[in-house]
């Protein structure tokens, strides 16, 4: 009996420690540090923001869905004292309010609203539109921008550099010719994250926080790679390191005179 005890109390802290290893604990953060709080942060562009801040000796709190199979991500954490890695599904409004609550009076300079999902492309042909991928794309890609910077916004307020950064594309450009088959579903949900910053842009301008909407360019990452299979060799894609760079000057860039426009990596303003 005291040895099945022994036992499942050794299983219990493994399975603690192992928690602790791959998720995060708010108090890690380094006194004195800007902080970035980056969605999305296991891979792609999301992942680039966490290199790149973490080797300019930010303070990141990088989250992912899935903390223990983001590999690089970890090892990132393991290389960089100042990353923490935490669990984050943009979706879970209950997960999103315990993060929050979890840095409850830590400042965060900058969230950069990064995750985001291209959805099927069959499921949002003119023919085929479908319903429940139409609700997941709008779910990541406008409500959890949404939701985070509601969530996070005291602590953007608290901090020095007040900045919420929503990834955002040239996908949701309004104007000019419409092409067939355009990633519908992809494109309404940009335009929608962009109205919606801009009304939390309005509710956050007392608090001097600027929301500002940023679009990396092509990127080749996996969501370009999943959605495009053999085709991608003929895109005119930038590298990770390449478009992460551009925006990481684009944000530093950004004061007090931004008038709440799309920007692309470059700080040029982009059309509605
Ligand atoms: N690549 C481009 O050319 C391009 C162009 C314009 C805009 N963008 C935008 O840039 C952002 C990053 O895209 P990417 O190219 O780096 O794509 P990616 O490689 O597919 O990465 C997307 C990230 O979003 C995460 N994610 C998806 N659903 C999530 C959820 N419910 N909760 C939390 N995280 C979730 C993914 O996590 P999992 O690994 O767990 O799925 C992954 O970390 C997106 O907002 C995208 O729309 C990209």
């Amino acid at each position: 009996m005291r040895s099945t005890f022994t036992a499942l109390t050794r299983a219990a802290l493994a399975v603690t420690a192992l928690f602790i290893a791959i998720t995060g604990n708010a108090n890690e953060l380094a006194a004195g540090k800007d902080t970035v709080l980056i969605t999305g942060a296991n891979r792609g562009i999301g992942l680039g923001f966490a290199q790149h801040y973490a080797a300019a000796g930010w303070n990141v709190i990088a989250t992912a869905r899935s903390p223990g199979g983001a590999q690089e991500l970890q090892s990132l954490a393991g290389q960089y004292p100042n990353v923490v890695v935490e669990a984050l599904d943009v979706t879970d409004g209950n997960a999103i309010a315990a993060l929050s609550a979890r840095y409850q009076g830590k400042p965060i300079d900058l969230l950069i609203n990064n995750a985001g999902v291209l959805g099927d492309l069959e499921a949002q042909r003119f023919g085929d539109y479908d319903a429940d991928v139409f609700q997941q794309v709008m779910a990541v890609n406008v409500f959890g921008p949404m939701k985070m910077s509601e969530a996070f916004a005291d602590q953007v307020a608290a901090s020095k550099h007040r900045k919420i950064v929503t990834i955002t594309s040239s996908a949701a450009i309004i104007t000019g010719a419409s092409r067939p088959n355009a990633l519908q579903f992809y494109s309404i949900s940009k335009a929608a994250v962009n109205k919606a910053m801009r009304g939390i842009q309005g509710e956050l301008a007392a608090k001097g926080v600027l929301v500002i909407l940023l679009s990396p360019g092509g990127v080749m990452t996996d969501m370009v790679r999943e959605a495009f299979g053999d085709r991608v060799s003929q895109m005119n894609t930038q590298t990770v390191d390449q478009s992460v760079s551009a925006m990481v000057e684009v944000i530093a860039g950004v004061d007090s005179s931004y008038d709440g426009s799309h920007l692309d990596y470059k700080g040029n303003k982009i059309p509605w």
